[in-house]
């Protein structure tokens, strides 16, 4: 048992309706294990925050699936920081390879949100992760390193903690292929080295790093046995209350 507190992060993306958001969240809230255990996180669509944050209970967390990296201004439907803290969200998601590979978000972009989103006591969980090519390539360890320090540019150290990576190769997620858990535990250690570079052991030894792609009940005990996994980012399997309880358990044991 490693000393880091697990974090079961749920991503629904762009599923679900006001009704089928409201029965979850009712389902699970009672069910969620004990916070100081677990920490349990779904981040749903933006439109369901307010109803959901209402709703979320001692041990169950909402969070949003991203935002702007600026304060303010005029940006038709985006969504800033100090409007998710008006509502008492806690977490983003920033940086998630869809939102790098359909809208656009770059490193750069990746680094303002995640200073933004601690500026405004959010916690941001910074998504990093290779694609499939530069996995053949075998320059997986280059190109996660780099994504990792321009993401941390101008984050203090005091801050580091503040923050959750998650570790998701691209061409695990939604595809049933995962990584190995040693393949996705030696990547996390490399991110860990990484950070201890650019800070220091303790930080690095400290911060909470997710493996994402393809987890589900039936494989996530294999990725939390693993030295350096703190938790999971699951997309399709956080969907349904029974599988979504089923991860945060598994995270309990
Ligand atoms: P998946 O998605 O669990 O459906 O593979 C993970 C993610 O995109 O965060």
């Amino acid at each position: 048992m490693n000393k880091r507190r697990p974090i079961i992060a749920g991503n629904w993306k762009m599923f679900k309706t006001k009704d089928e958001a409201l029965e979850f969240i009712y389902q699970v809230n009672v069910q969620v294990p004990d916070k100081e255990t677990v920490e349990s996180v779904i981040f749903t669509p933006s439109i369901f925050l307010r109803d959901l944050v209402k709703r979320e209970g001692e041990n169950l967390r909402v969070g949003a699936q991203n935002m702007h990296e600026l304060e303010e201004g005029a940006y038709t439907g985006e969504i800033s920081a100090p409007m998710l803290k008006s509502y008492g969200v806690k977490y983003v998601i920033v940086g998630h390879s869809e939102r790098r590979e359909y809208f656009n978000e770059t490193d750069q972009s990746v680094n303002k949100k995640a200073i933004q989103a601690i500026q405004h006591e959010i916690t941001p969980i910074i998504c990093v992760g290779e694609s499939l090519t530069i996995r053949e390539e075998g320059t997986t360890d280059e190109y996660v390193q780099k994504q990792i320090t321009k993401s941390y540019a101008g984050i203090a150290r005091a801050d580091v903690l503040k923050t959750v990576i998650a570790y998701e190769p691209i061409w695990a997620i939604g595809t049933g292929r995962t990584a190995t858990p040693e393949q996705a535990n030696d990547t996390i250690k490399m991110i860990r080295k990484t950070l201890a570079s650019l800070y220091d052991v303790f930080t690095a030894d400290q911060v909470r790093i997710l493996y994402g792609g393809s987890v589900k009940p039936s494989n996530i005990a294999s990725f939390l046995q693993q030295s350096d996994i703190d938790g999971a980012l699951v997309g399709g399997a956080s969907l349904e209350p029974a599988s979504y309880l089923a991860l945060v358990q598994a995270a309990t044991e």
